[in-house]
C-alpha cells in the first residue's frame, strides 16, 4: 500500500512544516509583525535626543557643533545627527522640531520636548546659573505636551499654513513616543555633594517619577512608546576628568559611575515590566543603549573608532576635556588665543565634546538598536507599535 504512506509522509511533513512555524513564531514573534506606520514622534528628554530647544530657548550653539551634517550649529549637542534623526529619517519622517524653537518649526510630524540638561525631577538649580539644569525638566516636558496636544488642534482650524504645520489629530494616537532621559539626574547627583550610594539610593524615586509621566501620556492616547536607558556615564571625559580617582574597569570608564547607571537600568527594566501590566493597551519597548554604547569602549576598533575615551572637541588633560572652556569656545594659554575646534577625523571619534557622542556614534547606536537586539521584547524599531 503505497498512497497511504505517501499520504501519511506528506501528513508528517505538512505537520512538521506547521510546527517550525509555530516554533518560529513563537521564539521569534517578530516574524509576524508588520511594520507601523508612524505619522509622528514625540520625544522626550535630555541632550541626547534634543534638536534645539535649549539651544532656542538659552545659549546658541556655536561652530564646530553641527559641522559634520549640517555645516552649521543645528541646536544639536554633536558635530551631526543623533539618534532621534536617525530614527526619524528610518520612518521617512522629517527631523523632529524643537517645541521651544519659534522659528521655522514644523510640527505636522512631531514635536521634540527634549532640552539639553533636563532631569526627571526638578532639579535644585537652574540655567543659566552655573552649574544648573534645564528647567524645562520631565514634568515641565509632560505639560508641554498636554498643551500641545489641545492647542494645536484648535490652530489647525485656522486652516492653511496652520493646518499643515501641525499633526492630525489621529495622528496622537498612533504616533510614536521615544524617551531618552535619566543621565543629568545622575549627573547632578555626582556633581553635588552626594556621595555614590547617596546618589543609587535615590534611582528608585527618580525612576517612579519617570514612569508617573509615562503614565500621564499613556492617558492623553499614547500608545506606543520606545524608551532608552540611560547610556555609559562612567565612561565620559567629563566624569572622566573631575573624578581621576575612581576606580577604572578593563577598558578605563569610571566603574562606580556606570554602576549607578547600571543600577538605573535594572530599576528602569521593573519599572517598565510593572508599566505593561498597568497600561494594558501600550506596547512599550525597553532598549538597552547602555549596552550598544558600552560595545564602543570596549572593541572600539572593531567598530572602526578610534581613542573613544578622548573628546574630540575639547581642551587639555587626559581626556582632552576641560570644565572651563567648552568645545566652540576659545581659551588663553601663554598670551595666546585657542579655538577649541574639531579633531581631525571625528568620523571615526566616539567621543564629542566630553559628555556627548559624535554623529558617527550615534549612527551606530542607532544601527544596533534599531534591529532589536537590544530591545526587550526584541523587538525591531519599525515594528514597535505592536504589544509583543
Ligand atoms: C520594514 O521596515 C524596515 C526598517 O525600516 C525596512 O527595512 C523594511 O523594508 C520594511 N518592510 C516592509 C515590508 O516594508
Ligand atoms: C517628580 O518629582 C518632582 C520633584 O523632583 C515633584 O515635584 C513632582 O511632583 C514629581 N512628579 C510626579 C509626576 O510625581
Ligand atoms: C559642596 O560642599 C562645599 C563645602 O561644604 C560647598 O562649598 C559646595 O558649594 C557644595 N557643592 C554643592 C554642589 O552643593
Ligand atoms: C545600588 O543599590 C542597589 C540596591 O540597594 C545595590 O544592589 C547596588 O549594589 C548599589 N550600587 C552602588 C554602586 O552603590
Ligand atoms: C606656556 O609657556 C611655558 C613656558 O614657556 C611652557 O612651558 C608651556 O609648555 C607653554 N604652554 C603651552 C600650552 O604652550
Ligand atoms: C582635542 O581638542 C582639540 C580642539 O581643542 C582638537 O584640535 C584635538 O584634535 C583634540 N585631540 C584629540 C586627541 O582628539
Amino acid at each position: 500500500m503505497e498512497s497511504p504512506i505517501i499520504l501519511n509522509y506528506f501528513t508528517i511533513s505538512v505537520s512538521c512544516f506547521c510546527m517550525l512555524l509555530l516554533y518560529a513564531s513563537t521564539l521569534n514573534p517578530v516574524f509576524a509583525l508588520k511594520n507601523c506606520t508612524f505619522p509622528a514622534i514625540f520625544n522626550f528628554g535630555d541632550s541626547n535626543s534634543d534638536t534645539g530647544g535649549l539651544s532656542a530657548a538659552f545659549i546658541p550653539l556655536t561652530p564646530p557643533y553641527g559641522e559634520t551634517f549640517f555645516h552649521r550649529p543645528a541646536g544639536r549637542f554633536s558635530d551631526g545627527r543623533l539618534i532621534i534623526d536617525f530614527m526619524a529619517s528610518s520612518f521617512g519622517l522629517p527631523f523632529l522640531s524643537a517645541y521651544l524653537d519659534s522659528l521655522g518649526t514644523n510640527f505636522r510630524h512631531g514635536a521634540n520636548f527634549a532640552t539639553a540638561g533636563s532631569t526627571i525631577r526638578l532639579p535644585a538649580t537652574i540655567f543659566p546659573a552655573a552649574g544648573g539644569y534645564s528647567p524645562f525638566y520631565l514634568d515641565v516636558q509632560y505639560i508641554e505636551f498636554v498643551q500641545f496636544k489641545i492647542r494645536s488642534q484648535i490652530i489647525r482650524q485656522k486652516g492653511g499654513i496652520y493646518a499643515n504645520l501641525l499633526p492630525e489629530s489621529e495622528y496622537f494616537p498612533n504616533a510614536l513616543y521615544t524617551f531618552d532621559i535619566g543621565q543629568n539626574d545622575l549627573s547632578e547627583g555626582f556633581f553635588s555633594n552626594m556621595t555614590i550610594e547617596e546618589v543609587n539610593a535615590s534611582v528608585p524615586d527618580i525612576v517612579n517619577n519617570f514612569s508617573i509621566n509615562v503614565k500621564r501620556i499613556y492617558d492623553l492616547g499614547a500608545r506606543s512608546f520606545w524608551i532608552h536607558n540611560t547610556g555609559p556615564i562612567g565612561c565620559l571625559p567629563y566624569i572622566l576628568t573631575n573624578f581621576p580617582s575612581a576606580r577604572r574597569d578593563n577598558y578605563g570608564c569610571a566603574k562606580p559611575y556606570n554602576d549607578v547607571a547600571r543600577y538605573f537600568n535594572y530599576k528602569l527594566k521593573e519599572a517598565i515590566v510593572q508599566l505593561r501590566i498597568n497600561l494594558p493597551l501600550a506596547a512599550i519597548t525597553y532598549v538597552d543603549v547602555y549596552s550598544a554604547k558600552y560595545s564602543l569602549f570596549r572593541e572600539p576598533n572593531k567598530y572602526g573608532f578610534e581613542l573613544p575615551l578622548v573628546a574630540c572637541c575639547g581642551y587639555g588633560g587626559k581626556y582632552n576635556y576641560s570644565s572651563s572652556v567648552e568645545c566652540g569656545g576659545t581659551i588663553t594659554v601663554n598670551g595666546s588665543q585657542i579655538f577649541v575646534g574639531s579633531c581631525a577625523r571625528p568620523s571615526v571619534r566616539v567621543n564629542w565634546d566630553g559628555i556627548h557622542y559624535t554623529e558617527a556614534a550615534n549612527k551606530f547606536v542607532f544601527n544596533q538598536i534599531s534591529t532589536g537586539a537590544f530591545s526587550d521584547p526584541p523587538i525591531p524599531l519599525a515594528v514597535a507599535c505592536h504589544r509583543v
